[in-house]
């Protein structure tokens, strides 16, 4: 059963058992940990945009949509993913950006 670290921007790390096969946001939205998702996990905006400290390579490969969308983020990094995209298939680190958070906080004002 793979293991999944959210690092926070408190900060601090929540490390949970998940099922292979399930994505990123779903998993952070099953355990209560806030990833943006403006457009529903469809792949057509970047607020779910997610870093991969560990385990890229224990992640779905990427489509060419996301891969298309990704390049609009203005926070693109080279281990940068859509979480709504991504499916977890071992252990893995992810890191919520703190400007998908500022800008989910700025947006609730
Ligand atoms: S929620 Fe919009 S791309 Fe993931």
């Amino acid at each position: 059963m793979p293991k999944i670290t959210f690092i926070t921007e408190k900060p601090e790390t929540v490390t949970l058992d998940v099922e292979a096969g399930e994505t990123i946001l779903d998993i952070a939205l099953d355990h209560d940990i806030d990833i943006e998702h403006n457009c529903g996990g469809n792949c057509a905006c970047t607020t779910c945009h997610v870093i991969i400290r560990e385990g890229f390579e224990h992640l779905s490969e990427m489509e060419e949509e996301e891969e298309d969308r990704l390049d609009t983020s203005p926070d693109l990094t080279l281990s940068s993913r859509l979480a709504c995209q991504t499916l977890v298939e071992g252990d893995c680190v992810v890191e919520i950006p703190k400007n998908t958070q500022a800008f989910r906080k700025a947006e609730q004002h």
